[in-house]
């Protein structure tokens, strides 16, 4: 429920207008949220039609000056294009450095900039090891966003679950793998509070507390085969035979190996103990409750 993401943050600042370009999976989340705590918030997709779309943007071209009238916020869920430009600078940049009124600009990036740590802890001071391409490219972003000298706020975020993407999905449809690496762990958040982090962020933003880059990851990553016997568990269904990753790397895609090829843990201290966000969902266990209980509702 939004209720229970709101009820810890405050109303955003009067007049605050948000443009969040990329309204896929916590684009659509965050913007829900932030018009729940007050704001206009005007959500982006490519598509005309596309649910959620206030506008659509493209990057093939620049948007009618009247999108960012009044814009007081403006985050982005976009992902690098190929080339490793980021596609709202690419063409917007100076649609944005010409906003007067612009408080906070939020980046979406991802963990995936500090590369493998071979299982050891990450936050915001170590230093960025990036060695996936689409990694070399975020973090190529990043410094793009960071060198504008707008109000910039990276947010770097690990594995993004929540209900209708989690490992409810799989589990139901037969195709879970219960792939087995030792030692193997993975971070994640829950969508919502992607959505709680960014709102409360804005907030402590005005007031002046408005570090760079903040991490935004639950308290506890997680090796993959307990998230999937928990879920199992509360769903009722049995698991299939485990899997050991030598053999299951032989088919798989380059994307999913890239994932398994790297073992990090994300610290959240920043955002949780030093600034004060509340986690809503802080364990893959309260996480996975909520998504259950979702997806008993919708069937
Ligand atoms: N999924 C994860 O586990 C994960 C982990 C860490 C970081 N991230 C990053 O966090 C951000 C949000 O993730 P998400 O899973 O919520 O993303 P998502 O659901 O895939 O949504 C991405 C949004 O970006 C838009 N988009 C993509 N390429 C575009 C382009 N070239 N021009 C214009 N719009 C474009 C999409 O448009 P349409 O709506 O029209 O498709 C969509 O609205 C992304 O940057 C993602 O890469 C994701």
């Amino acid at each position: 429920m939004i209720q229970d993401i709101v009820k810890q943050i405050e109303p955003l600042p009067p007049k605050t207008k948000l443009i969040v370009f990329g309204g896929g999976y916590s684009g659509q989340r965050i913007a829900s949220v932030g018009r729940y705590l007050g704001a206009t918030v005007l959500c982006s997709r490519r598509e005309k039609g596309s649910k959620g779309a206030d506008f659509i943007f493209n990057t093939d071209k620049a948007l009618p000056n009247e999108i960012f009238e009044g814009a007081t916020h403006v985050l982005s869920c976009i992902p690098p294009l190929l080339n490793g430009k980021d596609p709202v600078l690419s063409t917007l940049k100076t649609q944005l450095l010409n906003s007067k009124h612009l408080k906070w600009v939020g980046y979406l990036s991802t963990t995936g900039v500090y590369g493998d740590t071979k299982g050891a802890w990450v936050n915001e001071n170590t230093s960025p090891n990036p060695q996936q391409e689409r990694s070399i490219r975020r973090f190529a972003c990043e410094k793009e966003w960071l060198e504008t000298k707008l109000p910039i706020q990276i947010l770097r975020l690990p594995g993004i679950y929540g209900p209708g993407r989690s490992a409810f999905e799989n589990l139901l449809n037969g195709t879970t793998k219960m792939i087995d690496k030792p030692g193997q762990v993975f971070s994640r958040i829950h969508v919502d509070d992607i959505a709680g982090a960014v709102s409360f962020l804005i907030n402590l933003y005005s007031q002046g507390n408005n570090p760079s880059i903040v991490n935004i990851a639950d308290n506890l990553p997680t090796n993959n085969l307990e998230v999937i016997a928990f879920a199992a568990k509360i769903a009722k269904k049995s698991l299939p035979s485990t899997l050991s990753f030598d053999i299951a790397k032989e088919t798989m895609s380059p994307m999913a190996l890239s994932f398994w090829q790297e073992n990090r843990k994300v610290d959240n201290e920043l955002l949780c103990k030093k600034l004060g966000y509340s986690l809503i969902f802080p364990d893959f266990k309260s996480g996975l409750k909520n998504c259950y209980s979702k997806l008993k509702i919708n069937t």
